[in-house]
């Protein structure tokens, strides 16, 4: 953590309040809050740590903020995928005993040696032969573990993880045909996208990795079935965790994996987006426009494709909100006047400046992307007890 003053600041600082409204009343924030829900993601983590068949890694990408991993890590994760070594140094210097593994499958030479060197780090992600080749010159190590990503086919997820990276079956096959050949050991990873809202996704990609493991003859030590377990957000019908499970215990039973060879699984957004919502301030309001203090340069950047919708509040801690309500339309703070939501919010009619909205479900990909465009960065966290709202719908 030495490596974001920010964050490190922020998790010296955590503060608790038990209610939202309490919150308000004692910090009266013109500027927007983080609200973090420990017992909401700790219980999210139990349920997937209890269920899954086989090994959780936290993918730190999606909220790295201390406070969360140290929730994650208290509940029992151990395990980090990580893609960057600011990442790799994060989990390090907070967990000296959990393990890293470097799932990027683009890295610098500068970065593979100090993540192998400094960090100790022996998992490392490739999808193209030049990858494993940097690998092996730079670290000159035998105990390298290569995890070969494979590409997977679109499958009803919102974010494809597939056009960028992953191998194609048949390169997969070489890939892992030469770290076999070469004495490492290896792995097979995939990715069915993020925000994945089909289940059997996961069982189309075992199948893959049951052909490309046929073959290639590599006696794998590892298969990482990835992220891509989904959030219930607004106005989307969404699986229940075990539904994904089962699809993957059934994909699993026809693979033969070596005996010893770890199953993993890398999610992010499942485990966090319930477990934090955010507290912003109406600055003036126009008509049906509202103009809050932040926007998608910063906490909603994910809701510019339009796919994602966060319950939503207005919290007025002196006097009872109109029971009329109606759609309004949400800009943040910066100049841009692309900084608008894409769908509009539904609030009671009298919102005005000076009144609060909670966004729920906000967890995932918020402070994770979020830019300092114009000034305005979301950096204060609170820990809230109480964890009422919104109500838990998976
Ligand atoms: C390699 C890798 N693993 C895990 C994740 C986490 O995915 P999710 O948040 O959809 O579970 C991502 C997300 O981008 C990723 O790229």
């Amino acid at each position: 953590m030495a490596s974001n003053p920010v964050l490190k600041r922020a998790a010296a600082r955590s503060v608790r309040y038990d209610t939202v409204e309490a919150m308000i009343a004692a910090l009266d924030p013109s500027y927007p809050v983080y609200c973090l829900r420990s017992s909401v993601l700790r219980e999210r983590t139990r349920r997937f740590l209890d269920s899954f068949p086989g090994t959780v890694l936290y993918a730190v990408k999606c909220n790295p903020h201390p406070l969360v991993l140290r929730a994650l890590y208290e509940e029992g994760i151990r395990h980090f995928d990580t893609a960057s070594l600011p990442e790799i140094a994060q989990v390090h210097e907070m967990f000296p005993d959990a393990t890293a593994y470097f799932h990027h499958p683009v890295k610098s030479r500068a970065v593979i040696v100090n993540a192998y060197e400094v960090y100790g780090v022996r998992h490392f992600v490739v999808d193209h032969i030049d990858e494993f080749r940097k690998l092996v010159s730079e670290t000159g190590a035998r105990d390298l573990i290569i995890m070969v990503r494979m590409a997977t086919p679109e499958s009803g997820a919102a974010y494809n993880l597939s056009a960028k990276f992953g191998a194609r079956p048949d390169e997969a096959v070489m890939l892992l045909k030469t770290a076999d050949e070469e004495g490492y050991r290896t792995g097979l990873a995939f990715h069915v996208g993020s925000q994945c809202l089909n289940p059997a996704a996961f069982k189309i990609a075992l199948d893959i990795a049951n052909r490309v493991l046929d073959a290639s003859g590599a006696k794998i030590d590892y298969l990482d079935v990835g992220g891509g377990f989904p959030a219930a957000y607004v106005g989307r019908e969404t699986p229940l965790l075990e539904d994904y499970f089962a699809a993957i215990r059934t994909g699993l039973e026809q693979l033969k994996l070596p005996q010893g060879c770890e199953v993993l699984c890398e999610p992010g957004r499942t485990l966090v987006a319930n477990g934090c919502t955010l507290v912003t301030q109406i600055h003036l309001r126009k008509g049906d426009s509202l103009y809050l203090n932040d926007g998608i340069y910063q906490s909603f950047s994910e809701l510019v494709a339009g796919y994602i919708r966060l319950p939503a509040r207005l919290l007025r801690p002196n006097g009872a909100p109109s029971e009329r309500s109606m759609d309004f339309t949400i800009y943040g703070p910066t100049c841009d006047s692309l900084d608008v939501l894409p769908v509009p919010v539904h609030l009671p009619a009298d919102a005005r400046e000076g009144d609060w909205i909670e966004f729920g479900r906000i967890g995932a990909y918020s402070n994770a992307v979020s830019t300092r465009f114009n000034g305005f960065y979301t950096d204060t966290f609170v820990e809230i007890g109480d964890a009422s709202w919104p109500p838990r719908n998976v």
